[in-house]
């Protein structure tokens, strides 16, 4: 005997069904007699309608609203387009106003037990737990609401490597931009802006939380660096990351692990000359995040400006995918940069620490006044830095804007002054850097 449709794999999918434009109920039952005249389609029972206030969006007249219980082998995608054509049909426009009024509103609620996201749609739907307008239809339909799988609250964390990689590739398959954050931890403001940045450009957000050691060098700081996991997750909570990987030393360097991404001349000044093997060790953990994630975009702080020029060398030259963005520096009112390291400072060097910026901004001032020699652009700078008896400098330079090449004696078009100071016992090192031209204050985020 020939074998059905519906014989094979046939599935259970709740729709939400609603409308607050013209003849709601005539609307909603029209787009419910086409669905169980469609191929592959059964309507096994639909809900009662009940008047509910509109939630969220423009004002706006209140709602019909019910659920309907269908069975079908479409596929979820399937059916959402059938959705999208008959809301198109009962008159809807996309016009982009979140949550605006609708002649029709066609909701996959629940498809069997499928849990998926896509750009287009996640099931079971992400706001179903939030919504009595159709929390009481599907109790109608006999569905036990309790038992719903919830969408987890805040973002999904990832130990294990592979399942933080399968997280961002079945992402990717369905269809999201994927944006990467790095971060050892200890999260501020700074890289809150750089988790909005991605939320706002990019459909999925993945954080990684891991303190490498591979970028501390012997007499550093790895065992004092801040470890604050419970209120990380809850700042990339409130920044609406999706995922966070937070991996163990031994998941990411299991024993027999000792390649290093060997990184050239960027590297071998500033930082790299003051921290040996410090952006190897960079280059390595983010070369191997890069190959987990493979993200469509991946955002870092220009405090750290040698890393960035050093991870742009990286990607360019091993053709890792997708976009760097290199995000401004976010300061603390009295204009000290945001670092994590900032917490290790005593009182009185947290006070003097403003050090770093007033020195960069009197360049800068000066340049505005019209002074373009670059030593007599970095002797003003010196002169703030060396009235500061707390700090003692590891070193201030005058770069290109760009790459950061050293720039030659004499009159200099624009640049990026840089410097590192330390202060206190066990030292706190500090980096800081500022365009000459003032490009960075430009910044929204
Ligand atoms: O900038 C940092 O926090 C780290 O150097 C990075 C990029 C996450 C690599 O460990």
């Amino acid at each position: 005997m020939q074998q059905r449709w519906a014989d094979r794999d046939e599935v259970d999918v709740y729709l939400g069904v609603g409308a607050n434009e013209g003849d709601r109920e005539a609307a909603i039952r029209t787009a419910i007699a086409a669905l169980a005249v469609t191929p592959g389609i059964a309507v096994v029972r639909v809900s009662r309608l009940r008047e509910t206030e509109p939630v969220g969006g423009p004002p706006q007249g209140r709602y019909l609203n019910g659920a309907v219980h269908l069975r079908t082998a479409l596929a979820p995608h399937a059916l959402l387009e059938l959705c999208k054509a008959l809301e198109r049909a009962a008159g809807r426009r996309f016009d982009g106003v979140r949550n605006g009024p609708r002649p029709l509103d066609l909701d996959l609620l629940l498809y069997g037990d499928r849990e998926l996201d896509t750009r287009d749609l996640t099931l079971p739907h992400p706001r179903l737990a939030e919504r009595e307008f159709v929390l009481a239809p599907l109790r109608d339909l006999g569905v036990d609401v309790a038992v719903i799988p919830r969408p987890v609250a805040g973002p999904r964390v990832f130990e294990e490597p592979d399942a933080f990689a399968a997280w961002c590739d079945a992402r990717r398959r369905g269809g999201c931009e994927l944006g990467l954050v790095p971060t050892m931890g200890a999260l501020h403001d700074g890289h809150a802006s750089l988790m909005r940045r991605a939320r706002a450009e990019c459909e999925r957000v993945a954080v990684t939380i891991f303190v490498n050691p591979l970028q501390f060098g012997a007499h550093e700081d790895l065992d004092r660096y801040p470890r604050t996991f419970a209120a990380d997750l809850e700042l990339c909570r409130q920044a609406g990351v999706d995922a966070v990987f937070a991996p163990r030393v031994d998941a990411m360097y299991p024993p027999g692990f000792c390649s290093r991404v060997a990184v050239g001349r960027e590297a071998e000044t500033m930082e790299g000359a003051d921290r040996p093997g410090h952006f190897a060790g960079v280059a390595t953990v983010v070369a191997r995040l890069w190959s987990l994630a493979r993200p469509d975009r991946s955002y870092y702080g220009r405090k750290d400006a040698q890393q960035v020029a050093v991870l742009r060398r990286l990607q360019r030259d091993l053709g890792l995918s997708g976009a760097l963005v290199e995000c401004g520096i976010v300061r603390e009112p009295d204009g000290l940069a945001m670092s994590s390291r900032n917490r290790y400072l005593a009182p009185a060097d947290r006070r003097a620490a403003t050090v770093l910026h007033r020195s960069l901004r009197a360049a800068r001032d000066a340049f505005a006044g019209g002074q373009h020699d670059r030593d007599a652009l970095l002797a003003v700078a010196r002169a703030v830095l060396d009235a500061e008896p707390r700090g003692r400098l590891d070193y201030l330079e005058l770069r290109d804007e760009g790459d950061l090449a050293p720039l030659p004696a004499g009159r200099v078009p624009r640049g990026r002054m840089l410097c590192a100071v330390r202060f206190g016992e066990p030292p706190t090192r500090l980096l800081d850097n500022l365009s000459l031209r003032g490009a960075d204050e430009e910044e929204p985020w």
